[in-house]
């Protein structure tokens, strides 16, 4: 079971996760930030469950949450929101998430744009971030991190596709002290983000660790689908796609999903 002492003896945060409840169980961790948010939970709350029957991911999928394995847990986040540039707070933790990942495990992962950590083209974390209004119109956001650390009874569909830490670092990974890794390493590129609102500051290093860069990809876009190269992303977090034409799509994360022209990267 995970241990709350344990992540709050790793924490040097000023205000990610300072408040943090450890659940054994629960529906989603999204779910009950939600509720904590609507009775007032300070910024910087995190709710993180051994284990989840109703876990989330993007796009109304679902996230296969196993005990005993993994990471599943939610930030909220209520100051400094600005509603247009909130779909660019997934981007921030994902470079978190790459980070922590580096200095806790010492394994470099990529990033598959605007949520997906990587590792030798299968996925290892993801994010779903969520943003609700109040009655005052002012906003709060819920970001949702799963990262696999241990394979253990896996759903078989999953195999080809996910990738867990410990199948790299030889070392058993704390759970804990991944945690309290991402948390930090999110505050600071939060205070970077919040500078300037966007991602001048953040950018060259997101488009360093982008596993898209320069290579082939689908944009599943609603409105119709197509192929091009993706070049990186911009200031405002969108990603930019060269079609065979010359000129340039900005992806925008929201309900768009990019693939690789040959596979999942
Ligand atoms: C995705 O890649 O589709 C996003 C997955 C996000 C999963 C996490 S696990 C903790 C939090 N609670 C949920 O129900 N979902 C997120």
């Amino acid at each position: 079971m995970l241990s709350k002492e344990e992540i709050e003896k790793g924490l040097h945060t000023q205000w990610a996760g300072r408040n943090m409840i450890c659940l054994e169980s629960t529906d989603s961790t999204n779910v009950q930030v939600k509720h904590l948010a609507q009775r007032g939970a300070a910024h910087g709350t995190v709710v993180v469950a051994e284990s989840q029957s109703a876990g989330r991911g993007r796009l109304g999928r679902k996230w296969e949450s196993p005990a005993g394995s993994n990471l599943y847990f939610s930030l909220l986040l209520r100051e400094n929101i600005v509603p247009q540039k909130a779909s660019m707070l997934t981007l921030v933790m994902g470079l978190a998430l790459q980070e922590a990942i580096e200095q806790v495990c010492g394994i470099e992962t990529k990033i598959k744009w605007p949520n997906d950590i990587v590792l030798d083209g299968r996925k290892i974390a993801g994010i779903l971030t969520e943003m609700y209004f109040k009655e005052d119109n002012s906003a709060y956001v819920i970001i949702g991190t799963g990262v696999n650390v241990k394979a253990q009874d896996f759903v078989p569909q999953l195999e080809n596709k996910a990738a867990f830490l410990e199948n790299t670092c030889k070392e058993p990974v704390s759970r804990e002290a991944l945690l309290a890794k991402i948390l930090e390493c999110f505050e600071g590129k939060v205070a970077l983000f919040i500078k300037t609102m966007d991602f001048s500051l953040l950018r060259q290093s997101y488009n360093e660790v982008l596993v898209n860069c320069g290579r082939e990809v689908r944009v599943l876009d609603p409105a119709g689908e197509y192929t091009g190269t993706a070049q990186g992303i911009n200031e405002e977090g969108e990603l930019l796609v060269r079609r065979p034409d010359g000129t340039v799509e900005k992806v925008y994360a929201g309900e768009v999903s990019v693939r690789g022209v040959y596979g999942y990267v």
